[in-house]
């Protein structure tokens, strides 16, 4: 999604500003640009190509500069063109006097809009940020870092900008409200950007901007102000970002790799887990799961349904009630609070919108016991949680969420065992035993990726198709919800997920011997009711493709094709089928030859509602 880079030095910035983008790049854009300080003249360059076309295209304009900003941009408001990419001019590209570039939507900008077009601004994007720049542009009073503060009373919505102007060579005002923006603090140089990513190996001395904050940088002087004006200093922390998107070595694409590392992170999320013990999820953790008598689970997409799978363990084995609460509805609607709820986020980035905006509801109603499981621990989810766990997934490029997905299960079941043992619900022998599944966990992922060539077979077979069901029972229908998001996301084939008993209650329609049907079939103590609900299926021609276990006791036949998965692992069975469901995903989307890492329409990082 759209990411923000900007800089105040006494050096040419645009490799830092290129190198901030192309760290950005993985969170998914459409267009990008970049402005610059040049001769007392603001010059920029767009492009709705990749940001090392953008990069040709400066290299070849000898585009450079002390001061500027840049941004890769996600549409919203406006399709994927040049001339909506930011930054964004105002009064207009000849007489260009601010350039801005905006992260989150303004929702009263058609007000806005009509008030400025009065006032004789000419609007030449869609954009809800062209509006920002000509708000700024107009109430311009000679010092920009004024005239900021005072525009940003004026927008409604969520936003982080970052502004220059044409008259103040040797400055960048920043702003914040509902969207992240941090500064990097370098040797007499200063730098902004949408995530200390963007500034790995520029610096390291990040300064975490708060909701309402308004920052001034120069050339070695950074001044912030918070919401009411007041001039704040904000701890500047040493932040060792990842140093951006990983090597694809071997593998053909992101996601390929991201898939095949799993028996890897997973042995990491885990590493260090000599016992189960509340604290690993920060101080404080013994009391709070003490207090609490059940759990709220906020978040979105893959995030949600490992939540969806943690509420079988949970109620199973601690005996905790837990919802599961699609954050962007949670946010809007009324629900009954109840104070002693451990409210659990769940977010691979940590910067998802909805997920912040639900977590904050959540407290704004008195519920303050807060968890996060989060694979970013400098992003804004772990700042505002109380408790949190790491997962150690690494850098997740491919926009398809594979690899933070079985971390953020291996989390949650340690969530589970802890939670049991402050109930008293633990013996020694099964948390050892538990301990000794999880740490088997490595080897029992890897014995799933080697069925990779019978996947291939069946996804040959897939990519001819328009539409796919897929089924599960019990806590391995979160799964089948996941295997049916991965294959729509990446392949495009509309899929849809059931729990197999809900079959003949509508779905059963839908099936004739053109619908391939994926069946999660663990042997496990619904085992003999899915049979049933598999020969509903076969009684209609629906063709079967059950990924079952080494002892489900199913058998190929006719329209039945059967991929045995070389171990159950009980209760961490759901952490080895969603691995086959992700390589069939895979296969079949690089079959229909669709851009794996980054499917039309997505972005990895959803940092707006
Ligand atoms: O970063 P988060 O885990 O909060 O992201 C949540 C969803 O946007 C994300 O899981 C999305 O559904 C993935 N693209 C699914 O593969």
């Amino acid at each position: 999604m759209c990411g923000i880079v900007g800089a105040v030095a006494q050096r040419n910035i645009t490799p830092i500003l290129v190198e901030g983008l192309k760290r950005l790049e993985y969170r998914g854009y459409d267009s990008c640009g970049v402005a610059l300080h040049l001769d007392g003249k603001l010059q920029r360059s767009r492009s709705t190509s990749r940001v090392a076309d953008l990069e040709k295209q400066i290299n070849e304009g000898g585009l450079n500069g002390f001061t500027g900003i840049a941004h890769t941009r996600w549409a919203t408001h406006g399709a994927p063109a040049s001339h909506n990419a930011h930054p964004h001019f105002s009064p207009s590209e000849a007489a260009a006097r601010i350039a801005l570039v905006h992260n989150g939507i303004i929702e009263n900008h058609d007000e806005l809009r009509a008030e400025l077009t009065a006032l004789g601004y000419v609007f030449t994007s869609q954009t809800d940020t062209e509006v920002i720049a000509h708000l700024v542009d107009h109430m311009y009073n000679g010092d920009l870092f004024d005239t900021v503060q005072h525009a940003v009373k004026r927008l409604h919505g969520a936003y982080a900008i970052a502004v220059f102007c044409r008259e103040e060579p040797h400055r960048v005002v920043a702003a914040r409200q509902g969207s992240p923006l941090i500064v990097g603090i370098g040797q007499g140089e200063n730098f902004v950007a949408s995530d200390a990513m963007a500034l790995a190996g520029t610096t390291d001395q990040i300064i975490y901007l708060e909701e309402g904050d308004v920052v001034d940088l120069q050339l070695g002087r950074t001044w912030i102000v918070d919401v009411d004006g007041k001039q704040v200093n904000r701890e500047v922390k040493t932040v060792h970002a990842h140093t951006g998107a990983a090597e694809l070595g071997p593998y053909r694409h992101f996601m390929q790799k991201e898939i095949f590392e799993q028996p890897r992170v997973v042995g990491d999320t885990l590493e260090g887990v000599t016992g189960v013990m509340p604290e690993l999820f920060g101080d404080g953790a013994y009391k709070v799961f003490r207090e609490i008598d059940r759990v709220l689970i906020l978040a979105c997409g893959t995030s949600y349904y490992a939540g969806l799978t943690a509420k079988y363990w949970i109620e199973s084995i601690a005996k905790v009630p837990v919802s599961v609460e699609i954050a962007s509805e949670y946010r809007y609607r009324d629900s009954v609070p109840n104070p002693k709820t451990l409210v659990v986020t769940i977010s691979q980035s940590g910067e998802t919108a909805d997920t912040i905006a639900a977590l904050k509801h959540a407290r704004s109603l008195g519920m303050e016991h807060t968890l996060t499981i989060c694979n970013v621990s400098t992003s804004a989810m772990v700042r505002e949680c109380k408790l949190s766990y790491i997962t150690r997934a690494g850098v997740e490029v491919g926009v398809a969420s594979t690899k933070a997905f079985t971390t953020q299960l291996s989390a949650l079941f340690l969530l589970t065992l802890s939670l049991a043992q402050v109930n008293g619900l633990l013996t020694e022998e099964q948390e050892s035993a538990h301990l000794k599944a999880m740490r088997h966990l490595p080897s029992a992922i890897a014995a799933v990726l080697a069925l990779e060539p019978q996947i291939i077979a069946w996804a040959e077979e897939f990519a001819r198709k328009e539409n796919a069901l897929f089924l599960g029972r019990g806590m391995h229908y979160p799964i089948a919800l996941e295997g049916a998001l991965k294959l729509k996301e990446i392949s495009y084939i509309h899929a849809e997920a059931y729990p197999a008993g809900e079959l003949k209650h509508g779905p059963l329609a839908l099936v004739t011997d053109e619908m391939p049907v994926v069946t999660i079939a663990p042997n496990d103590a619904l085992l003999e009711k899915l049979k049933s609900n598999m020969q509903e299926v076969r009684a209609r021609g629906g063709q079967l493709y059950v990924f079952a276990d080494v002892d489900s006791r199913i058998t190929s036949g006719d329209g039945v094709h059967v991929i045995r998965l070389p171990e159950h692992y009980g209760q961490l069975s759901p952490i080895l089928h969603v691995v086959a469901l992700q390589l069939l995903a895979y296969h079949t989307a690089l079959a229909r030859g669709t851009d794996v890492d980054k499917p039309r329409n997505l972005a990895k990082s959803v940092t707006v509602e």
